[in-house]
């Protein structure tokens, strides 16, 4: 068992991470909402036959009195404003009350979803979160950001709500499929870039599925243990916590020309982490070109890509240049000359670089061979 502990004054809360710990919920919810009577759970329809009865069971036995489930379509499209309205009308059907809490149970966008719904039903009720994706477990779990979607785009509405605790068993990463794994490693190994040159090694020592598994809880720990210390330093996102934006700035741009369904979120960022450090290298920011193979080859190793081919995957009739050049935002001229990229000074260090937007457009059209 591992334990973290997250110091954000009131807010703070513990991170635990340990095999098995799905059956031992009840009382570890218990021990941080002692006051609470109903939980209100949310998951979704891929998890909820494969973990919600051992939930049930485990806090039925730590003498939660009644326990109403919200349980939403698999996928993104769950982060919706209807899916948070019927969820906060189900809540008031429930019962719920100000000492009682919402319990996510499953991936990011769970986590998310039944976040924002915790963040403002009743002006904010206790929230517990217990992530079943390694995204969810190294990133969307930790450091209190729930949103959902609009149709301007992804996480507009949204809050700052940190959870009382997060609950981590490994072992719900076994049902993964191949594809959905590989999206939570390019997250971990966005981590070794930004900020652990030590850790960044390990994984290309590590880069089989079977490997990491075999080394589950350091790999876990050390991601949530980078991101606690970024969280810890910026919670509201102001300055510091943009080096988690790393391969995000140009990944939201490949994202967004394959219209959120042709790559998803990890293989979109991790096109994108080679793309900014291709830029960074060829500006001058990187010291040298040390580790920039490594890193392709790690994420190859993955089956993630490295390039994504911007005209490819765009759909007829779409100019790709201008999407990605708005997506980036270099073509708000009107809102200031610069632009904050977040480039590698080298592996393991992450360094924001502030940047007129001419010579970032620029250098991204050589990136993307325009
Ligand atoms: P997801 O929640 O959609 O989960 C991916 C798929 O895996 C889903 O089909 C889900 O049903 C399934 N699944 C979940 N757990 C499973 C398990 N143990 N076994 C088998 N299948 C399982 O996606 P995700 O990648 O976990 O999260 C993506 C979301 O997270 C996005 O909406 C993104 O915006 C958000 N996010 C939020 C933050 C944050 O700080 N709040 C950070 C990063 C990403
Ligand atoms: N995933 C980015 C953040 O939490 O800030």
């Amino acid at each position: 068992m591992k334990t973290l502990h997250i110091d954000l004054g009131e807010r703070s809360y513990d991170i635990t991470i340990d095999h098995g710990l799905l059956d031992r919920a009840g009382e570890a919810i218990k021990a941080v909402c002692p006051k609470a009577k109903k939980l209100f759970v949310v998951t979704d329809s891929t998890v909820q036959p494969l973990y919600l009865h051992r939930l049930r069971k485990s806090l039925g036995n730590a003498g939660f009195k009644a326990l109403v489930c919200g349980v939403v379509p698999a996928g993104e499209h769950s982060k919706s404003p209807e899916l948070l309205t019927r969820l906060w009308e189900d809540m008031m059907e429930f019962g719920l009350t100000r000492t009682d809490a919402v319990v996510a149970l499953g991936g990011g966008v769970v986590g998310d979803l039944a976040g924002f719904a915790a963040a403002t039903i009743l002006r904010g009720v206790d929230f517990i979160q217990i992530p079943t994706t390694l995204l969810a477990q190294v990133d969307s779990s930790v450091g209190g950001k729930v949103a959902i979607d609009l149709a301007h785009g992804k996480n507009l509405a949204g809050a700052f709500w940190q959870p009382k605790a997060v609950l981590m068993d490994p072992e719900t990463l076994k049902t993964l499929d191949d594809k959905t794994f590989a999206d939570g490693m390019a997250e971990v190994i966005k981590y070794g870039c930004i900020a652990d040159r030590e850790f960044f090694h390990f994984l290309c020592a590590h880069p089989t599925r079977a490997q990491i598994m075999e080394n589950i809880e350091h790999v876990l720990y050390t991601c949530c243990d980078i991101k606690r210390s970024v969280v810890e330093s910026d919670e509201r996102d102001t300055g510091a916590r943009m080096i988690l934006n790393f391969g995000h700035t140009v990944g939201h741009a490949f994202e967004r020309l394959g219209n959120y369904e042709t790559w998803t979120h990890g293989q979109a960022v991790s096109a994108g982490m080679c793309a900014a450090v291709q830029l960074g290298f060829g500006l001058g920011v990187m010291d040298s070109d040390e580790g920039i193979q490594d890193l392709m080859d790690l994420l190859s190793a993955f089956g993630l890509p490295t390039h994504i081919a911007i005209d490819a995957c765009t759909p007829e009739g779409v100019d790709a240049w201008n999407l990605v050049v708005e997506t980036i935002g270099l073509d708000k001229k009107g809102a200031g000359d610069d632009l904050t990229m977040i480039f590698l000074k080298r592996m393991g260090q992450a360094l924001p670089v502030k940047m007129k937007r001419d010579k970032v457009l620029e250098n991204l059209e050589a990136v993307f061979g325009r």
